[in-house]
């Protein structure tokens, strides 16, 4: 079977550190790594209208910081398809169709969704189109006959959906659609990255991330305003690691390289981080080395995008192109589906025959 790959991710803002460890810097690995037959990144503006419905423009205006944080980050179109949700119709077309093999029940016990509904306040008056993401995700993955799903671990009970609804289109209308396998990030931290502030998550809305697209100058501003060990007063005290996101972000970053580079006193983080533990290392020498370490990482990304972004035109035109073979697929997939559900009038010359028959003798 074909190894296909399909992720992505909501446009409502720049993509920061936490989607870069989380998936992005997996997605260029997977990219490159030559295992897989098509890639699928998808720009989910659809999904992101069903908690912005009143707020389209704030969508519009970052599908191109997506797709600029995206080819920055290293996707390279001609391997891996980058492309516009809405623009794929034969994903809506598939949602109809599975919505019929949910109960309400089930999607109001989705752990991701009940988070989220709580956050934004919906618990009173939830809107359709958000309750129901979760069908329109397994349109999305299933459309593309995807294998594997590179995702954080906050979208597992998406997976879990779309496989439950795999398994009763297949049961229902015959083997047809395939179930998909989440691949994780292969560590811990990166798996949720902490916020500047320490907080459990990055999120634009607690103006606790860093992003992709940030100067040299906010890096260095906010690397220096991070979370610590607020017990670490004086260079002397002992210092803690539990908590401290400074600690945090090097361990989803640092390698030994780093050191030998930035920190020569230490030949790896493991011996930076004894010291602080003993006292007599001041977290300004910490965050320096931060600083250094994601520059090194970030430079290159920033560097790109500066190129990219001179030509905007032509990232419209790779999600353009990327898009046209999104559809294509997908509507190869719509073809079968419908096939499947005996909703294939007009392509289906035995049923026109045998009507005729039936009714002429
Ligand atoms: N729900 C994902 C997120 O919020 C985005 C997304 C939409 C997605 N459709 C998908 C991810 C399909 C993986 C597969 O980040």
């Amino acid at each position: 079977m074909a190894k296909i790959i399909l992720t992505g991710d909501r446009p409502t803002g720049r993509l920061h550190l936490g989607h870069y460890v989380g998936s992005l810097r997996r997605r260029v690995e997977l990219q490159n790594s030559g295992e897989y037959d098509e890639i699928y990144i998808m720009i989910a503006d659809a999904q992101a209208l069903t908690d912005n419905f009143d707020n389209p423009d704030k969508i519009r205006d970052n599908i191109i910081e997506v797709a600029l944080d995206y080819l920055s980050a290293g996707l390279d179109p001609d391997k891996a398809n980058i492309f516009i949700q809405s623009a794929v119709p034969e994903l809506t077309e598939l949602t109809f169709y599975y919505s019929n093999l949910v109960t309400l029940s089930r999607l109001e016990r989705n752990p991701t969704v009940k988070t989220e509904i709580q956050l934004r306040n919906f618990e009173t008056s939830i809107p359709v189109g958000f309750l129901t993401y979760p069908i329109s995700q397994t349109s999305d993955i299933t459309a593309f006959k995807a294998t594997t799903v590179p995702v954080g671990e906050d979208q597992l009970p998406m997976l879990e959906q779309a496989r439950e609804i795999v398994r009763k289109f297949n049961s229902t209308y015959g083997e047809t659609l395939v179930e998909a396998q989440a691949l994780l990030p292969d560590n811990k931290i990166c798996s949720r990255l902490p916020g500047t502030d320490g907080k459990a998550k990055m999120s634009k809305s607690l103006g606790n991330c860093i992003y992709l697209s940030d100067t040299p100058e906010e890096v260095s501003k906010k690397v220096m305003s991070m979370f610590t060990d607020p017990n670490h007063l004086k260079v002397s005290d002992p210092g803690s690691l539990e908590g401290n996101t400074v600690f945090t972000y090097l361990d989803a970053f640092a390698k030994d390289e780093h050191f030998a580079k930035y920190a020569p006193d230490y030949k790896n983080l493991q011996e930076m981080k004894e010291h602080y533990q003993r006292g007599g290392l001041g977290d300004v020498k910490v965050k320096r080395l931060l600083i250094n370490v994601l520059e090194e990482e970030l430079a290159p990304i920033r560097a790109r995008r500066a190129e990219l972004q001179k030509d905007i035109p032509a990232v419209y035109e790779i999600l353009k192109k990327g898009t046209d073979i999104a559809r294509k697929k997908a509507g190869e997939t719509l073809s079968e589906v419908k096939a499947a559900m005996r909703i294939n009038y007009f392509d289906d010359e035995e049923l026109i025959k045998s009507q005729q028959e039936k009714f002429n003798g």
